[in-house]
C-alpha cells in the first residue's frame, strides 16, 4: 500500500551572490505512513521551515521527488494539493474575520460546503464553542493557535504541517495545545509532522527526526 507521504533524495540550496549557492539540506529521505505522525528538531536556522514549506510545495527545491497518496507532487501548484495544510507559528488569523469566520474561511476558499459535524467537533474538542464571534484580537496565545488548529483541520486534511505550534506559548498553554494537536488529530485520522524545539512533544510523535549539517536523521538511526 502506498504511503501517505514519501520523500525521495530531497535537496535544497539557495542562490547567493557572485553566483555561488548555499546548501541548505540534501538527500532528506522519509516516508510518513497513513494516520502516523512524526517531528522534525534542529537548531535555529538549519532548515526546518523550510523543508516543511518544500513538502507543501510552498517552496521550490532544487532535486528529488514527493508523492502524496502516491501521486508525484514535486511540480504540483500547492493549491492543487488540497490533502496538505499548515499550521504556521504565527498563527495568521485574520485579523477583520471572528473566529467562527477564520475557522471555516479554507472551506469557502476551496468553494466546498462546511462540514457541520466536523465544525462541532472541532469546536468542542479545541473548547472554542464561546469564542465563536470574538475577534482575534481579544483572544490569548493559545486560543489564537487553537483557532488555527480548527481552521487547518475543517477541510479535513489527511496531512497537517505543524511548524512550531507552541513555539509563542508559555509551558502550560503549549501543553494544552499539543494535547489536543494529538487528540483532534487521533480522531479524525489525521497525520501530521510537527517541528518543535521541545524534544518532550517531539519523542511523544512515531518518528523523531533531527535536521543537522544539512541531513535529516532518524533517531532510531
Ligand atoms: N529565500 C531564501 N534565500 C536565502 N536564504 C534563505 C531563504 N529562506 C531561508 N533562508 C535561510 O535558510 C536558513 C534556514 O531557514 P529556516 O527558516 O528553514 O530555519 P529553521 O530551522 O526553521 O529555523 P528556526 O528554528 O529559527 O525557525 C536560514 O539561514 C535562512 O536565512
Ligand atoms: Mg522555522
Amino acid at each position: 500500500m502506498n504511503k501517505l507521504l514519501e520523500v525521495r533524495n530531497l535537496t535544497k540550496s539557495f542562490a547567493q551572490p557572485l553566483g555561488a549557492s548555499h546548501m541548505l539540506w540534501q538527500n532528506v529521505n522519509f516516508a510518513l505512513g497513513y494516520g502516523e505522525n512524526m517531528s522534525i528538531c534542529g537548531e535555529s536556522g538549519s532548515g526546518k521551515s523550510t523543508l516543511l514549506f518544500a513538502l507543501g510545495r510552498l517552496e521550490d527545491v532544487q532535486s528529488g521527488k514527493i508523492f502524496f497518496e502516491g501521486k508525484e507532487v514535486t511540480d504540483e501548484k500547492s493549491s492543487n494539493i488540497k490533502g496538505i495544510r499548515y499550521i504556521f507559528q504565527h498563527y495568521q488569523l485574520v485579523n477583520e474575520l471572528d473566529v467562527y469566520e477564520n475557522i471555516v474561511l479554507p472551506c469557502y476558499m476551496q468553494r466546498c460546503p462546511v462540514d457541520a459535524k466536523l465544525l462541532k467537533l472541532l469546536l468542542e474538542t479545541l473548547k472554542l464553542e464561546s469564542l465563536q464571534h470574538r475577534m482575534p484580537a481579544y483572544l490569548s496565545g493559545g486560543e489564537r493557535q487553537r483557532i488555527a488548529i480548527a481552521r487547518a483541520l475543517i477541510t479535513q486534511p489527511k496531512l497537517l504541517l505543524a511548524d512550531e505550534p507552541t513555539g509563542s506559548l508559555d509551558e502550560d498553554s503549549g501543553r494544552q495545545v499539543m494535547d489536543l494537536l494529538f487528540y483532534v488529530c487521533k480522531t479524525l485520522g489525521t497525520s501530521f509532522i510537527l517541528v518543535t524545539h521541545n524534544i518532550s512533544f517531539a519523542k511523544e510523535t512515531n518518528h523523531v527526526f533531527y535536521l543537522k549539517q544539512g541531513t535529516l536523521l532518524n533517531e532510531e538511526g
